[in-house]
């Protein structure tokens, strides 16, 4: 199982959801961030010398999928949809992921990231 963890802008989230829905990924956590990148934000010159970094407003995707090829797959589709060419456009990181469960049921592993049978579709 690998992680996908990516940054975006936060104009890019309804884009980016699409297209992780398009590609038929099933399952993500997004949560509001702050960050900075390699430009630390802005850069602000007091009495001549760097001050600080400023933390801007982002928005974090983490998707867990079975196979290797299924992050490359949604990394290709995070980029296309979340690239403007600006700086700033945010960035992925993948992690290979130990374990996974899923609570209603103690499935483990690929098991648990799979959809359920029928009746279990409806998500809460
Ligand atoms: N090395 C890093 N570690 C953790 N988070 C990072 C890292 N680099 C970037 N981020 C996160 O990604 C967001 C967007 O980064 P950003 O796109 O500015 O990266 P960058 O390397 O500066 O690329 P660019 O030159 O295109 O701006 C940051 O606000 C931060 O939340
Ligand atoms: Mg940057």
């Amino acid at each position: 199982m690998f992680k996908v963890e990516a940054i975006v802008r936060e104009e890019a989230l309804e884009d980016v959801k699409q297209a992780l829905f398009d590609i038929e990924v099933r399952g993500i956590t997004v949560s509001q961030v702050m960050g900075c990148g390699t430009q630390m934000g802005y850069t602000h010159y007091v009495r001549g010398s760097v001050s600080t970094m400023t933390m801007l407003p982002k928005v974090k995707f983490e998707v867990v999928v079975s196979t290797e090829a299924w992050a490359d797959k949604c990394i290709a589709a995070i980029c296309t949809a979340a690239r403007s060419g600006r700086v700033g456009d945010g960035k992925i990181f993948c992690y290979e992921v130990g374990r996974a469960v899923r609570i209603r049921t103690g499935e483990e592993g690929v098991d648990a990231i799979q959809p359920g049978p029928p009746e279990t579709d409806e998500d809460e």
